[in-house]
């Protein structure tokens, strides 16, 4: 073995790896702590909008009032698709899953793009801005069009929580769904190297496009280990009969060795301060749309899950309270994870951009364990 391969060490997950610095967001897993830029999510959660948020990832300080005017300005011009994109969405297959729908027209975003490869910090703040912005009409077109609904243009009146929901059903939503729903957006917004972060970043460090990046990481957030669960919760809580049957269930999962979504987190072994946050809001929600048996039915899982794994330091992620959320507001379950990508494409623009100020090409090493030096026998002889 060399000597460089001799001073490396196997991580399988990089469970124990820095890969790079942030000054994005900070967690402390054993305090349960997270913050964006030195603000703390309970602070940003209760008093900022997603706009100011992203704002604050991509220039990582709060803006003045003219600049929060100027930007929302800017992503509202935005919001609608070209005619090319609008026939894109209703050429899709209907029965397409609207992760993959989104992968897809996420990345058709680039084909339009004269400026596509542009590495320039400027051009890719304005496609940064063209993701966000786009990402609502992508979704909720996509969703009416397999819907066989008619496709509604942007609101440009609307913030983008407001302009999503009411693409979505065609109706103004009221402001307390729209305030739930830009509360998810900026819970969801960044946090640290998470999986589908990390993709993004391995993808612009060999310095393609940011487009791409992005489509990497909407690939990867889909996963039922990291964006995909908040999905799995809504089945497994439809799935649960009655809060009488939870703690058979629970156990039957244990028993067979199945994981219960929405529970524990790479980082945080206390509690993830996201789902503390969303609990009482998902609490406040579906009381008053009628589904509290549900919020129920989930506090029950936390109790049993406290009592059996808790000493693990498994707790509630925030996918666990945001499908409550994002249920009681009337969104189907299969575009919970889509509803994810659109938050979180202001962390991975955040961090592409931060990552190329210095960049370095991403590419860890293999530790072989194969065979060597075989012999090659000619294939008629095998
Ligand atoms: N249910 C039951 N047991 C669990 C769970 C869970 N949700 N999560 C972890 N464990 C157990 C594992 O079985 C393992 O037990 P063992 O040591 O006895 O074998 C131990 O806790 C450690 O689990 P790992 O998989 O090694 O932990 P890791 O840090 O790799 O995984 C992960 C983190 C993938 C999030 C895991 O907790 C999980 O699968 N959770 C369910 C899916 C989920 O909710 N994902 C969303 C994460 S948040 C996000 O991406 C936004």
């Amino acid at each position: 073995m060399s000597t460089v391969m001799q001073e490396m060490h196997t991580d399988i997950g990089l469970v124990n790896t820095i890969v790079a610095r942030s000054s994005l967001s900070f967690i402390n897993g054993e305090k349960g702590i997270l913050e964006y830029v030195g603000y703390g999510i309970d602070d940003l959660a209760r008093q900022s909008t997603f706009e100011e948020t992203t704002y604050l990832l991509w220039n990582r300080r709060l803006p003045s009032r003219v600049e929060l005017a100027e930007f929302n300005t800017l992503i509202r011009s935005n919001y609608d698709l070209s005619e090319t994109l609008w026939d894109m969405i209703v050429s899709l297959p209907r029965d397409a899953s609207p992760m993959h729908a989104l992968r897809t027209l996420t990345s058709a975003l680039a084909l339009e793009d004269p400026a596509a490869d542009d590495p320039s910090i400027e051009a890719n703040t304005r496609k940064s801005i063209v993701m966000l912005a786009k990402m609502p009409a992508l979704i909720a077109g996509f969703d009416r069009h397999r819907k066989g609904l008619d496709l509604i243009r942007p609101n440009v009146e609307a913030t983008i929580a407001e302009n999503f929901l009411y693409m979505l059903t065609g109706k103004k939503p009221t402001e307390r769904m729209s305030r739930a729903m830009d509360i998810c957006l900026i819970l969801h917004a960044d946090h640290g190297f998470n999986a589908s972060t990390f993709a993004s970043l391995v993808t612009i460090s060999t310095l393609s496009d940011i487009y791409s990046a992005v489509t990497t990481a909407i690939g990867t957030l889909k996963g039922p280990l990291h964006g995909g669960a908040n999905q799995g919760v809504m089945y497994m809580l439809q799935e649960i009969e009655s809060i009488d049957a939870v703690e058979e269930y629970v156990l039957n999962k244990f028993a067979n060795k199945e994981r219960i979504m929405g529970f524990g987190h790479r980082v945080y072994k206390s509690n993830d301060p996201r789902a503390t946050y969303l609990k009482t809001f998902a609490e406040g929600i579906a009381q008053d749309t009628g589904n509290i048996d549900l919020f129920n039915k989930s506090q029950r899982i936390e109790e049993v899950m406290d009592r059996e794994v808790g000493s693990k330091g498994i707790y509630p992620n925030v996918d666990f309270y945001s499908a409550t959320t994002y249920f009681s507001l009337g969104i189907d379950l299969d575009l919970f994870t889509p509803l994810f990508a659109m938050s979180r494409v202001s962390g991975w623009t955040a961090h592409c951009m931060e990552y190329l100020a210095e960049n370095r090409l991403i590419r860890p090493r293999c530790d072989y364990v194969g065979p060597h030096e075989q012999e090659y026998v000619s294939i008629s002889q095998r």
